[in-house]
């Protein structure tokens, strides 16, 4: 702790409130207050130096001036919020097992805190990472930082791409295709007719916005006696899912069938559907899963889950990193397959793809 000292009214004597030299000072006259005093200004100068000395080397390291002692690639979800992103950890973690790289995990705690995702690929980079894998969680917000950080080390896209890719290499999920899937699945599950729900996520997280997006143009395309009605945007990760889906059910009870765009929409809907409308049959299918998904699928209350595959996007991202920092060329876009989980393969699926699962 640094000392903390005063003038007193006396400017010969300072006053250095620093635990155990306070008792050094007092009123004693003469000789011993010199002797007292002697040290107290000792003591000063040696914290002082100490604290300097360590603010540079903070400072340092910081800057970047400090070399980093080990190759070190960043990886940056949108948030470090649930099981997915964790699986996504475990894969980039995989990716880089028997290189000399080591990968730093770093994530805000909300998928709508992009702030500090920013705050996170700066921080990567004074510490001189070699390379950076990020999701971005704004695809307007990211892009600007992402690309000034692109020009420096190589940068690969995971899950969600930037509002401007360009050539930045992307490795995720088809999410376009995969909410066409969605949409023919639920289309299928209501004899093509009807109207249905589309629960949002945040805006600009893109990896959710194009499945919203390939979902209602296939509908639009090829089920023309299906509405499709789109939820708002949640304001933030923490939004009650539930009671957005109980709400919209409320105001439209005409709703053939529902459609979530990801982990945290498909739970919010599976509960509202647990607790109010599941006598009514409302068709639902969601993206991505977890024991709670699979739990209601096992029961009836839901038609089918696109899954995805999170670890092997954390693992191809990583790779595709070491492509990069090898200088080996590689693919601008690798798509990660995804499942479709029903009551008919669910249990093969739970044996076959456990950690995709969510279980
Ligand atoms: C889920 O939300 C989306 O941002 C990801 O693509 C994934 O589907 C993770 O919370």
């Amino acid at each position: 702790m640094a000392p903390a000292f005063f003038l007193t009214e006396n400017p010969a004597e300072w006053i250095c409130y620093f635990p155990g030299t306070a008792l050094l000072y007092g009123r004693e006259g003469g000789a011993e207050k010199m002797r007292r005093g002697w040290i107290a200004i000792g003591i000063l100068l040696l914290s002082a130096a100490l604290f300097s000395a360590g603010l540079v080397r903070k400072l340092a390291s910081l800057r970047g001036s400090e070399p980093s002692s080990e190759r070190i690639i960043a990886v940056i979800p949108k948030a470090v919020e649930n099981s997915w992103w964790n699986q996504v950890r475990l894969g980039a973690l995989a990716g880089a097992q028997g290189t000399p790289y080591r990968v730093v995990w770093n994530g805000p705690a909300l998928e709508s805190d992009h702030i500090s995702q920013i705050i996170f690929l700066e921080h990567a980079l004074a510490r001189r990472s070699a390379a950076v894998v990020i999701a971005p969680n704004d695809s307007l917000a990211l892009s600007r930082p992402v690309e000034e950080a692109a020009a420096r080390i190589p940068c690969v896209l995971i899950d969600s791409p930037l509002a401007e890719t360009g050539q930045l290499p992307l490795v995720a999920t088809d999410n376009y295709r995969a909410g066409e899937l969605a949409a023919r699945l639920l289309a299928t599950a209501i004899d093509g007719r009807g109207k249905v729900l589309v629960i949002n996520h945040l805006r600009n997280s893109e990896s959710t916005e194009e499945r919203a997006r390939g979902f209602a143009a296939a509908m639009a395309d090829d089920y023309p006696e299906i509405r499709v009605v789109q939820s708002p945007y949640a304001e933030t990760s923490l939004m009650d899912y539930r009671a957005q889906t109980a709400e919209l059910l409320a105001r439209h009870p005409d709703t053939a069938a529902v459609f979530a765009v990801n982990l945290e929409t498909s739970e919010g809907v599976c509960r509202a559907l647990q607790r109010e409308y599941h006598a009514r049959k409302v068709k639902f299918v969601g993206f991505d899963s977890s024991a709670l998904l699979v739990g209601s699928l096992a029961d009836g209350g839901i038609e089918a889950l696109i899954v995805q595959n999170p670890f092997e996007i954390g693992r191809r991202g990583v790779r595709r990193a070491l492509d990069a920092l090898e200088n080996r060329q590689g693919e601008v876009f690798t798509a990660i397959p995804v499942f479709v989980v029903t009551r008919r393969n669910l249990e093969r699926m739970k044996r076959k793809f456990p950690a995709a699962l969510g279980l």
